[in-house]
């Protein structure tokens, strides 16, 4: 079979059960042909609670299908495949979080999004990359504990000059991968291009770049900027999906390591048999689980605008 044919497949199962596909920057071309949205983590979570299908399909990985499940209860949320997990969001537990929390009586705990729905039952409030500074110069607390992404909460840091952080030694360990040596060696070879990097990057490599941002945000800075070459410091699905929409300028990744497998876990395959019902994996949370993080993931969408 030819992946238009299976394409066809899915346009026409997603139309007849009434399914919503989602699907999140980092997935393939393939899989962005037959998606009804595709954004990045702060996109999808508002985006589900519009979709008016009773069923959505989350192409991604699995703290972006509960994030769905906790504020659409009423949906079936599919994660299209059931592998796919963030190894940051299983960096830290709600257990941990809530010894912190007594450790740091002051703060105000901020999560990244990229953490489990039972972590959130213990935080103040959720970001994503691309709301989290926003968000954080909202909260009225003055001290801040940034978990899990110690690399993303330093260049938060950086843009709120009036708090005072603590951070988590978690991180993402496909951009833990990019150093300040592979930024060196691919501005040597492309001296013109401009280094468009993801704040999950170590400090060491946001602070060489001409733009950091969500996936979205790299996506939207590239189509949009004048110049003609461009290094992308994120997942190398990104480098695809630009070479795509602009085939007239020049795309290269940092790294040829910045592979998320488990966001290249997720198959057109995967897709259509989540589609017709014979594949995925329904998200089920506990009720108290859903009744308590969605209060911090609602905050941070009252206050990301
Ligand atoms: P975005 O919010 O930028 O889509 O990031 C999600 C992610 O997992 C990046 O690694
Ligand atoms: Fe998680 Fe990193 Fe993969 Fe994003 S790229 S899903 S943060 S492991």
């Amino acid at each position: 079979m030819k992946t238009n044919e299976l394409q066809e497949m899915i346009m026409q199962a997603k139309k007849e059960r009434d399914v919503c596909i989602l699907a999140h920057a980092y997935q393939s071309e393939d899989i962005w042909e037959v998606a009804d949205y595709i954004g990045d983590s702060y996109g999808l979570a508002v985006q589900a609670a519009k979709a008016p299908q009773k069923t959505v399909l989350m192409c991604g990985v699995r703290f972006m299908a509960e994030t769905m499940k906790t504020l659409c209860p009423e949906k079936r949320v599919l994660l299209a495949n059931p592998l796919a997990t963030c190894p940051m969001a299983m960096q830290m537990t709600r257990n941990m979080v809530e010894k912190l929390r007594e450790e740091h009586p002051d703060c105000a705990v901020v999560a990244y999004i990229n953490t489990t729905a039972d972590l959130k039952c213990a935080v103040d409030v959720v970001v994503t990359s691309s709301s989290a500074v926003k968000i954080v110069k909202a909260l009225p607390a003055k001290k801040i504990l940034f978990i899990p992404d110690c690399n993303l909460g330093r260049w938060v840091e950086k843009q709120c000059p009036d708090k005072e952080f603590i951070f988590y030694k978690g991180g993402c360990p496909t951009h833990l991968k990019n150093t300040r040596e592979d930024v060196e060696y691919a501005k040597s070879l492309h001296p013109d291009a401009k280094l468009l990097v993801h704040p999950e990057c170590r400090e060491e490599v946001t602070a060489l770049a001409d733009y950091a941002g969500s996936t979205t945000g790299i996506l939207k800075y590239a189509k949009e900027s004048p110049d003609r070459e461009f290094i992308i410091g994120t997942e190398n699905s990104i480098v695809q999906h630009l070479q795509f929409a602009c085939p007239d300028k020049k795309f290269y990744p940092l790294s040829v390591e910045t592979v998320c497998p488990n966001m290249r876990a997720t198959t057109l395959a995967d897709v259509y048999n989540a589609v017709t019902g014979a594949g995925g994996e329904e998200i089920e949370l506990p009720a108290e689980v859903m009744e308590h993080s969605v209060l911090p993931i609602r905050k941070m969408i009252a206050l990301g605008g």
